[in-house]
């Protein structure tokens, strides 16, 4: 029986498992995606190239890449069984909700792909390609919207925009997500990819694997802090009073999402490039009042806590400024982390162990059967 003394709570710091895909350097603030900088990879990549390198190990040529995005065009599309679900669903539900179902019921109408064990890339491209078309169709019907037309030939970022809105996209609108897409790809043993492979490493299917890791990242302390900083922008409203709102919520000992992190130990390398992106957008907008706010509630939450800020600081604004709904940003999170989700399955499926640690028993162990008349 493990002792409580040697309980790491949260699995903090606790080394799970070797992998090649993803390193975090939580000291020195560095993001490495199969041996490449996150900095040089939002800088000169895109979303496309960054899935196949997490998938394959290593950068597409030409030929490889077109044929990725040739393929991930075509298979875009929904089983009529599931457009069908989604039809179904409450309008009101949340769009991670809608999400996760959806998922889990592709894979019911796709058996091949989601046969237990399969170590098969196709079900990664297909989960990868189809999440911009589960979240257009369940958003446009619930907005009034008409019908989502899939369109193959455009890249996941254009298609995620298409599907989310009416108006046409700009191409800095497009590098605009596509680089907050690669941002979002992977990153290590978070929550929710842990929980992808605690679940194929029961030599599950890909498509539960997934929808494991869909729930996981709906919480809030994982994929949905940026709606709530968005609210908190909402609630101070101007600058000048974003001080007192803060220190108020510190006051009432509430966390500020958008800050701290388990593994960065500085600023979080993600929030820097999206720093910069939110004041660009804002810019290309006309808007900076995201901007702005954001760099206040930095300086109050560092003056008063040492915070820095992670991913979800500023991924909202950006967002909010491309016109999406903030119901949408965690769902937009894992039309970019599937991609990482699925190269850790499949990682998981090449070199197979269950996931099972162990508890700390702290409860008793000799109590006596007491009759259900006899009870308390
Ligand atoms: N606001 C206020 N205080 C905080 C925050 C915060 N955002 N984050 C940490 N703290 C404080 C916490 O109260 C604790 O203080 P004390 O020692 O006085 O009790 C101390 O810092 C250590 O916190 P912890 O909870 O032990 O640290 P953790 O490693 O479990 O926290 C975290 C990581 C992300 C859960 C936490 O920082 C947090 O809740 N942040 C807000 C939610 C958020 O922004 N989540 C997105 C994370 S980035 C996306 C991703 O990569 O998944």
């Amino acid at each position: 029986m493990a002792r409580e003394s040697e309980v790491q709570r949260g699995l903090e710091d606790v080394v799970a498992l070797e992998s090649r895909i993803c390193f975090i350097d939580g000291k020195d603030g560095r993001l490495i995606y199969q041996g490449y900088d996150i900095r040089d990879l939002a800088a000169h990549g895109t979303f496309e190239e960054v899935a196949y390198l997490l998938w394959y190990g290593r950068l597409p040529n030409e030929r490889q890449l077109a044929e990725l995005k040739s393929r991930l065009g075509q298979l875009r599309a929904l089983p009529k069984g599931v457009l069908d679900i989604l039809d179904r669903l409450p309008a009101e539900s949340h769009p991670m909700d809608a999400l996760r179902t959806a998922v889990s019921a592709l894979a019911m109408y796709e058996p091949s792909e989601s046969k237990p064990g399969s170590s098969s890339i196709g079900g990664a491209l297909r989960l990868t390609a189809v999440l911009p078309t589960i979240l257009g169709h369940f958003h446009r019907r619930r907005m009034g919207l008409p019908a989502l037309t899939v369109d193959p030939t455009i890249s996941h970022s254009a298609a995620i925009l298409h599907a989310l809105r009416d108006a046409p996209a700009t191409e800095l609108e497009i590098r605009a997500l596509d680089v907050a897409l690669i941002l979002h790809a992977d990153h290590e043993l978070n929550a929710s990819t842990f929980a992808a492979r605690v679940t194929a490493s029961t030599l599950s299917d890909l498509y539960s694997a997934i929808t494991s890791a869909i729930g996981t990242l709906k919480g809030p302390l994982h994929g949905g802090a940026n709606e709530r900083v968005m609210e908190l922008l909402a609630e101070a409203g101007t600058v000048e009073r974003m001080e007192e709102v803060v220190r108020a919520k510190l006051g009432r000992h509430e966390r500020i999402m958008g800050f701290g992190h388990r593994v960065y130990k500085v600023e979080d390398p993600r929030a820097t490039i999206l720093r910069e992106w939110s004041r660009r957008v804002g810019e290309a907008k006309g808007n900076l009042t995201y901007y702005h706010l954001l760099r206040k509630l930095e300086d109050v939450v560092h003056a008063e806590k040492g915070l820095y800020p992670n991913v979800d600081l500023f991924s909202g604004s950006v967002y909010a400024l491309l016109g999406i709904p903030n119901d949408l940003f965690t769902p937009l999170f894992a039309a970019s982390r599937v991609a990482g989700w699925t190269a850790h399955v499949l990682e998981m499926y090449e070199d197979l162990r269950l996931i099972r640690p162990t508890a700390a028993y702290v409860g008793p162990v000799d109590l006596k059967w007491v009759p259900i008349a006899e009870r308390a």
